[in-house]
Formats: structure tokens, sequence, C-alpha cells
């Protein structure tokens, strides 16, 4: 069975795009899969947080990925801070990593955004921690939304480049598993960008415990331009705000864009945002009341935190404990 891995910043309840993106994959990939699903709070102090608000934030996303499906008794569910192998691997992999590969990653540029000089060195590193949790526990599959497309080469070229210097073959390639119509869900105000928890208006993104009023009111809001929904899938090409819509229907009803048009094609944007708040509301409302009975044991998720860390380290220590005898370290 081949070994998946995949993480998730403890940025709260996670958004549409979290959860169309990354977390729905993950949850069907259980089936047939070995997975570990890690809180990567160590990537999320590469910008500041608040402590009292990162400790919340925690739990709330494990409390929501707990309410989408995923399963932490037959699979491993943990926060990366937990399990040292991380932090270890993924120092030996700065040291792999060329300056070069860094400069190239777009994710930084946008992060960093200005004010580059005044960047923590973490932000800038930050894709060879992720290279270092996957590697840690030689799996083979990452599934991911479309904006990590990058992050993963990088971690492939770390791996390459390890084994080449090493003189042998012990950090198997991965496969990334970007899958579905919403693999790059963009913002309700702006089609050009990418939907998510930074963005300063809670408008331009559904959070998976928005009440069906305030999914009502954001999805009317969305921005549509003028024109009725197409009937090609070739026309939606330059309205980035009608094909993210129609792409975010469409991962819902577990169909493609060109379905969707063919059932909506020639009608106006009232009657599809009809229909796409009706069945937003029906698939988010049990992920909303799950994830607010979960919050209310936090005794229990701090329980399901801990033992998934003791199991994912007892997976990584010794893989980390062979990559630092190869390097030669006493
Ligand atoms: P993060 O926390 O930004 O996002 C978590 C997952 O959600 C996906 N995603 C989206 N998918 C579609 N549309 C969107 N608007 C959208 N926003 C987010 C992301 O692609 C991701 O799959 N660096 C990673 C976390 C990470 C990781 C890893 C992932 C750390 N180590 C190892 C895979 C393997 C991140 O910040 O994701």
């Amino acid at each position: 069975m081949q070994r998946v891995f995949s993480g998730i910043a403890p940025s709260g309840i996670p958004t549409l795009g979290n959860y169309l993106g990354a977390i729905r994959n993950w949850v069907r990939l259980q089936a047939d899969h070995e997975c570990l699903w890690c809180v990567v709070d160590l990537h999320a102090i590469t910008v500041w947080q608040d402590p009292v608000a990162l400790r919340q934030q925690t739990l709330e996303m494990t409390a929501a990925l707990l309410a989408c499906g995923v399963n932490p008794s037959e699979h491993i569910l943990f926060p990366q801070s937990a399990v040292r192998a991380h932090v270890q691997l993924g120092w030996i992999f700065n040291c792999i990593a060329r300056v070069g590969w860094l400069n190239r990653m777009t994710q930084f540029k946008d992060k960093a955004g200005k004010d580059r000089e005044n960047a923590s060195s973490g932000l800038y590193v930050y894709p060879n921690l992720m290279a270092a949790d996957i590697h840690a526990y030689h799996a083979t599959r990452v599934p991911v939304g479309d904006d990590q497309r990058q992050h993963l080469e990088l971690a492939n070229d770390i791996a390459k480049k390890f084994n080449h210097d090493y003189g042998m073959n012990f950090f198997p390639n991965i496969e990334p598993l970007v899958l579905g119509p919403a693999a790059r869900v963009m913002s309700l105000r702006d089609g050009t960008r990418k939907m998510s928890k930074s963005d300063t208006s809670d408008q331009s993104r559904i959070n998976l415990t928005d009440d069906p009023d305030m999914i009502a009111l954001k999805i009317r809001r969305a921005k549509t331009d003028s024109l009725p929904i197409p009937s090609n899938l070739a026309d939606l090409e330059e309205r980035p705000e009608a094909r993210n819509l129609i792409g975010i229907f469409a991962a819902l009803l577990d169909a493609d864009h060109a379905t969707v048009l063919t059932n909506y094609g020639g009608m106006g944007f009232g009657p599809f945002k009809a229909a796409l708040i009706e069945l937003l509301v029906e698939k988010l409302s049990p992920i909303a009341s799950e994830t607010r009975r979960h919050l209310n044991d936090k005794g229990l998720i701090i329980r399901v935190l801990k033992t998934g860390a003791e199991r994912a380290a007892a997976i990584a220590d010794p893989i980390v404990a062979e990559v630092e005898r190869i390097v030669g370290f006493m």
C-alpha cells in the first residue's frame, strides 16, 4: 500500500479552497492508502503567530479535519512540532537545497511581498521543511491544491540530489496528486487571486463553519460578469470569476466543468447562484455542526494529536536516524 503524506497550516477553520483542493481528497485516499495528515505549526511560525491564537487555531483545524472525515484511528493525524524528525531532516535538507532553487519559489515571493529583506529566514527555507515532512516518512503520494506543485517539484529535486551526493537510492520520488475541478479555488471577490485565509476580506472566502445565511450572502455578492453562463468550456477562458463558481459547483457535484455547462449554459447567474447556495449548504452544514461538536471536547482533540504524534514518530525516527548515519553523524 502506498504511503500518503499531506499537511495543512493551522489557520483555524479551513476555507472551501482547503476543502475542495485538499481535505476532501485526503478523506477519499484513506480508503486504499496508508495516510499521514499533519497540522504544520512549524510552517505557521514562518510568519508571526500569537501563541494563544496559534494553539486555538490548531485545535480548530484538527476539529474541522475530523469533521470532514479524516480518520485518526486507521490513519495518523498529528501536529508537526511534536515530531522532532521534521526539524532534524529539515536542517539536512537546508544543506542539500541550493539557494538558486529557493530563489525560484513563487510562494516566497508572494508571501514576502515587497519587504523581502524583512521576511523571516524560516519563510525562505519553508520548502525545505516541506520536503522533510514528506521524505521523513518515505511517502510517495502527496495530495495538494495546485498552489503547492512547485514545492513538490523542489522536494523531488532535493531527494534526487541527496541520493546522488551520497550515492544511493534512499529517498523515493513523490507523486503530486492535484485532483478535481477545484484544485485552485479563487477568491469570490477577484477571480485572479487564490481563496485564502490571509485575504483581509472575509467576503472573499467561504469558511467551513459559515452558516447558511452567511454562505448565501457571500455567494450572492460573489463577483461575476454580465454575460450569461456559456455552453462551451472554451468560452470560460478570460472569465475567471465564472470559471471559479462553475468549478466549485462541479467539484461539489463530483462532476466536471463541462457537465455543469451542459446543465446551466445560457442561464443567468441568478438561478445558478441559487443552486450553488443550496448545494453548498447541503454539503457544508454537516461539517459545520460536526466541527462545533468536536470543539466542545478539546480533551479528545488533544488526545488524538498526541497519539498521532507518537505513531508518526515511530515511522519517521528510524528513517531520519538512517539519514544521519548516511550523512556521517556519530
Ligand atoms: P495550506 O495550509 O496553505 O493549504 C492546505 C492545502 O489546501 C490547499 N489549498 C487550496 N486548494 C485549492 N484552492 C485554494 N484556494 C487553496 N488554498 C489552499 C493547498 O494546496 C494545500 O494542499 N505548505 C503547505 C502545507 C504543507 C504540506 C507539507 C503539504 C506543509 N508540509 C507537506 C503537503 C506536503 C501549505 O501551506 O498548505
